[in-house]
């Protein structure tokens, strides 16, 4: 069965190709040039890039593949969650080609798309959790099957990739800075009382980093304000004051990530295995302490390389090619849901 995803619910937009579970090509055009001007992603003008470039992406992708579009079987588009406007130029797409070609329909969770990705690289097996950590969401689940997901917990406000973008702005990095406080991290000194781990003096599986971030906008005010020229144009010149704010921030942030999975473990002691994806998996003391908290457990981490963590379509693909061949589609009524529960 041959698979194609499309991915536009945010700022990039990607076309993957999947045969048999296997990925045989991908394109992504990412827009964070254009809106990195803005500090943040503008939902008018992203529509616009979707629009701008799905078309000549997907004739590239056919001709890198050697494919004609007659090949291709299912259709899977992510539904949401993400921007309306960036949604619905992605599932128009979809749907339009699904029509055309005569093709099976399917729209994807991006979330559960995220989580199950990872099966690219390694084996899946359920039950399992899943922590799925984004620029725009915070959640744990049971896994209990590629089409099974049960809500374990979630962020109250701010999600965790969130939480590190508005620091890094606030420290004058350019958007999205998450990736690159993870790397000035790896070179400071972590300060584990500098900063909170919030939300965890209670008995549920939800975060909140909104207070996390206010300390640390308090404490960048105080005492960093003005100790670099902003933006920050060459990293190599950072200083170490920012280095070791960004390693205790770090800290912070994973540390409290972290507890929760620990605790969700703890009341799903049938669990062994853990997934972590989006693109804040891609951190690499986040990696570092789950890989160790599983190993203590006797459990394995599934955490997929670099580039399938952060948004691309070789993970719309190839859930969409899980569910297809389980037998799951839609029909072309199918809409977007771009918030809640999809
Ligand atoms: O999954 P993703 O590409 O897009 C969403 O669906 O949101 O995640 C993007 C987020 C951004 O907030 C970015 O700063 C963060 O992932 N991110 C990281 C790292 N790489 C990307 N955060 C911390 N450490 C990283 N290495
Ligand atoms: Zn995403």
């Amino acid at each position: 069965m041959l698979c194609l995803g499309i991915e536009s619910s945010c700022d990039e937009t990607a076309l993957a190709l999947v045969e048999d579970g296997r990925l045989l090509d991908s394109v992504l055009a990412s827009q964070a040039d254009v809106h990195a001007l803005f500090g943040g992603v503008v939902p008018e003008l992203a529509s616009r890039e979707h629009y701008r470039y799905i078309g000549p992406l997907f004739d590239e992708l056919m001709h890198r593949c050697q494919r004609q579009a007659a090949d291709i079987d299912l259709v899977s588009v992510a539904r949401g969650p993400g921007l309306l406007g960036s949604l619905l130029v992605g599932v128009a797409f979809a749907k339009g080609l699904a029509l055309g070609l005569g093709a099976r329909f399917l729209g994807l969770n991006h979330l559960h798309a995220h989580l199950l990705a990872v099966g690219l690289e390694q084996k899946l097996t359920f039950p399992c959790l899943g922590l799925l950590v984004s620029g725009g969401h915070t959640h744990i689940y049971r896994i209990e099957a590629p089409w099974r997901f049960l809500p374990l917990g979630r962020t109250l406000d701010d999600a965790a990739g969130e939480a590190f973008d508005k620091v890094g702005k606030l420290l004058g990095l350019a958007y999205p800075g998450g990736r690159l406080m993870d790397a000035l991290a790896r070179s400071g000194r972590a300060d584990a009382g500098l900063f909170p781990r919030p939300y965890l003096d209670n008995d549920n599986l939800d975060f909140s980093f909104s207070g996390l971030k206010t300390a640390a906008a308090a404490y960048i005010e105080h005492y960093l304000d003005g100790r670099w020229p902003r933006p920050l144009q060459c990293v190599e010149d950072a200083p170490q004051a920012l280095r070791d704010c960004c390693a205790s921030f770090n800290l912070a942030v994973v540390d409290t990530l972290c507890a929760k999975v620990a605790r969700a473990l703890d009341r799903q002691p049938d669990l062994r295995t853990l997934i972590v994806a989006g693109g804040v998996a891609a951190n690499t003391l986040l990696r570092e302490r789950l890989k160790e908290l599983m190993r203590r457990r006797g459990g394995e981490i599934l955490a997929p390389g670099p580039a399938l963590c952060t948004d691309n379509a070789a993970m719309t693909a190839y859930a969409g090619w899980l569910l297809g061949k389980a037998g799951f589609h839609h029909d072309l009524r199918m809409e977007t849901i771009p918030r809640g529960r999809v």
